[in-house]
């Protein structure tokens, strides 16, 4: 484990502010996020983690733009989303984040490759023919590129949707349970090249996930509780994560 000090701190590539989140009304209102306040370095890895049902998948979708906040303040780089008209958070999303999501979200009539080059394409970007090489290399990928996403396994699925993220090269990565479906290996293949997209081009990465291996791929793992950040560690083991984990009454895998 590593002390606050030792952890270079970057300029700020996204923040919630006093974030609150509620949905529904009345006898269905859940109060997801109850005055978040976080900052995410430019440059740094970052896990979330925390017990199914505290937030974890609502705080990521709040700082990607994807969903509003009832109160607070989101900023990605020095851009304060709210205020922003929906056209102009989309095209914030698109030129400066990518995403990985659970369910993978590939369009199932385009090729792997297709899928991958997608976001590029709709930007109307130049493919970075050796970041591309270099990324469907690592994630195992080269020789399914002409296929369907009905032909892939789920996780080649799923390390397609990681390749998307990737290529486009955006300032920051959001994954939630980027390897939430893949086996040991996969999962590795993934989270070194995220490692990588920090260490080497200086992206910034926030990912959720409940394995404390994967958490501790990450400089900064946070935990988060009904709502509410209650612990951080900085540079820790799968074994700090577990500690953690277990004294917030998730030891039994969930
Ligand atoms: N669209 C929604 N409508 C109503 N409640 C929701 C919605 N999304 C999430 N919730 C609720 O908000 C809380 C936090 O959910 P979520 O962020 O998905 O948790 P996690 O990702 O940590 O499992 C849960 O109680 C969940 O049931
Ligand atoms: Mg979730």
């Amino acid at each position: 484990m590593t002390s606050a000090t030792e952890l270079q701190q970057g300029p700020v590539a996204a923040s919630a502010q006093h974030v609150s989140k509620k949905y529904g009304s009345g006898e269905t209102e859940v109060l997801a996020l109850r005055d978040v306040s976080i900052d995410f370095s430019a440059g740094q890895f970052t896990a979330i983690m925390g017990p199914s049902g505290s937030g974890k998948s609502t705080l990521m979708h709040c700082l990607a733009g994807l969903d509003d906040v009832s109160s607070g303040m989101v900023r990605i780089g020095d851009v304060t989303l709210e205020g922003l008209s929906d056209k102009a958070v989309t095209r914030m999303r698109r030129d400066r984040i990518g995403f990985v999501f659970q369910a993978f979200n590939l369009v199932p009539t385009l090729t792997a490759k297709e899928n991958i080059t997608l976001p590029l394409d709709i930007a109307g970007r130049d493919l970075d023919q050796e970041w591309f090489d270099t990324v469907v290399g690592r994630l195992g990928l080269s020789d399914r590129l002409t296929h369907r996403p009905s032909e892939l396994s789920g996780g080649q699925q799923q390390r397609v949707a990681c390749a998307r993220a990737l290529v486009g090269r955006p300032d920051i990565i959001f994954g939630d349970e980027p390897t939430g479906n893949l086996d040991s290996r996969s999962s590795g293949e993934v989270l070194s090249i995220l490692r990588a997209a920090v260490d080497d081009l200086g992206q910034t990465v926030v990912i959720v996930t409940h394995d404390p291996r994967a958490a501790s791929y990450a400089d900064r793992v946070v935990f988060l509780a009904d709502g509410q950040l209650v612990h951080e560690l900085l540079k820790p083991s799968a074994d700090d994560v577990f500690a953690v984990m277990r004294g917030l009454g998730e030891g039994e895998g969930n």
